[in-house]
Formats: structure tokens, sequence, C-alpha cells
């Protein structure tokens, strides 16, 4: 399968079957993705939590495409108010979808809409596609259960936040790091503004200096997992 990465917290996943799977699409309104809301398609998009730099174009891409939304039951009810088709989980649960398994875990931050209305709780996602495991920590803090998402889950991929201020800084995720030990780590949610700059290089050093691997993905950049 592909992993491209879009900058801020946005992926975009195609299997090998060619279904396209997006997180956490905030294109149109971040400076750094090189790609807007309407040059993408998706037959998935999968929310971590309600923030605007998260649902980001989320409502234009999933009504032109048909895309079904994944994301918690509170956000799922603004969504398909909107006209989206949705499927609502909740953290801990875990659902069998055509194209691998999706898992909600605890994540600890906020999780209102942008109009201020409830989003429900926020979440990290567990993706178990085509043999490989991802986990994208949604926006979070440092906290100790990451170690047990690390051993009931052999991470291949962690896309984990390194910008601090909402989220943890370098530090903390390299301690998140060691707790959950995946084959390899991409940092995320840094740089998109001024209260998040920080530096992705040093991550990696750090990373390395304790014999961990790190990806720095560029902006639009595209790997094969
Ligand atoms: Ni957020
Ligand atoms: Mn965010």
């Amino acid at each position: 399968m592909k992993l491209r990465y879009f900058g801020h917290s946005a992926f975009q996943i195609t299997t090998n079957q060619g279904i396209k799977i997006l997180i956490d699409p905030f294109l149109t309104d971040n400076a750094l993705s090189p790609v807007k809301g309407s040059e993408v398609e998706a037959d998935y998009i999968i929310l971590t939590h309600a923030h605007g730099d998260h649902v980001g174009d989320t409502v234009e891409i999933a009504s032109r495409c048909g895309a079904t939304v994944i994301c918690n039951f509170e956000l799922g009810n603004i969504l398909a108010e909107e006209g989206l088709k949705v499927h609502q989980m909740q953290i801990g649960g875990a659902y069998n979808f055509e194209f691998g398994r999706v898992k909600l875990t605890i994540a600890h931050h906020g999780s209102s809409y942008p109009d201020g209305r409830y989003g429900g709780e926020p979440a990290g996602v567990i993706l178990n596609i085509e043999e490989v495991t991802l986990y994208h920590s949604g926006d979070t803090g440092l906290f100790y259960d990451m170690k047990l998402i690390g051993e009931m889950n052999k991470i291949d991929y962690l896309m984990i936040p390194i910008g601090d201020n909402f989220t943890m800084g370098i530090d903390d995720a390299i301690v998140a790091v060691g707790f959950i030990n995946p084959k390899v780590t991409i940092p995320i949610h840094f740089n998109t503004f001024p209260v998040i700059e920080n530096d992705p290089q040093e991550f990696k050093r750090k990373l390395e200096s304790v014999n961990k691997q790190c990806r720095v993905l560029y902006y639009g950049e595209e790997i094969t997992i």
C-alpha cells in the first residue's frame, strides 16, 4: 500500500486494491499542504477529533466522493446532519472494514467542532491494513497507556505529534516512542502554525541516538509501506 503525507496530521493511504483512505484531511486552509481539498479523492475519511485542523475539508471531499467518514459518535452526528455517510465508533472499539481493521484509542486533548458544538472525545487510531499496523495517535499529550498499546499491537508505523503547545513536544514524543516501540516513527503536527514550530530533524536525531528509526516525510511525499 501507499502512504502519502500532506503536512500537519493529514495522510492518504491507498491500498493495493485501490481503496483510498484519508486521515484528518486539513488541506485547503493549510498553507503547507501541496494539495487542496478539491484535488484529493477518498472512499473513507478517518477523523481523530472534531477540531478544524483535523476535520478540515471533510465535508467537501466526502460530499463529492460519497466517502464514508469514520469517527466518534458525537462528531458523526454532526457530520450526518451535514448529509455525510458516517460510521460511528467509540474509544476501545474496533471494526473490520473492507480495507482492514480500525480501532480507536484514547488521546488526551479536546474535541469541539469549529462552531463550538461538542465533538465527542478525541482519539488515536490503530489501523491494520494488508498486514501493516499503523498507529496515528491524533492530537495528544503523553500517556502511560501507550505502553499497553505498544504491547498489544506490533506497530509498524507510528504517526506522533511533536509540535508542543497543543500536543506533546519532542522530548515527550521520544518517551512515547519508547513506550510504543514502533518499527518507524513519523513526526506530525509541527510547523503548521507559529505556535507549534519545532524541528523534526532534531526529533529524528534524538530518536536515532537511542537506535529508533524515524522518517521525516516532506509535504506531499508518498512512500510504499
Ligand atoms: Ni486538536
Ligand atoms: Mn490539531
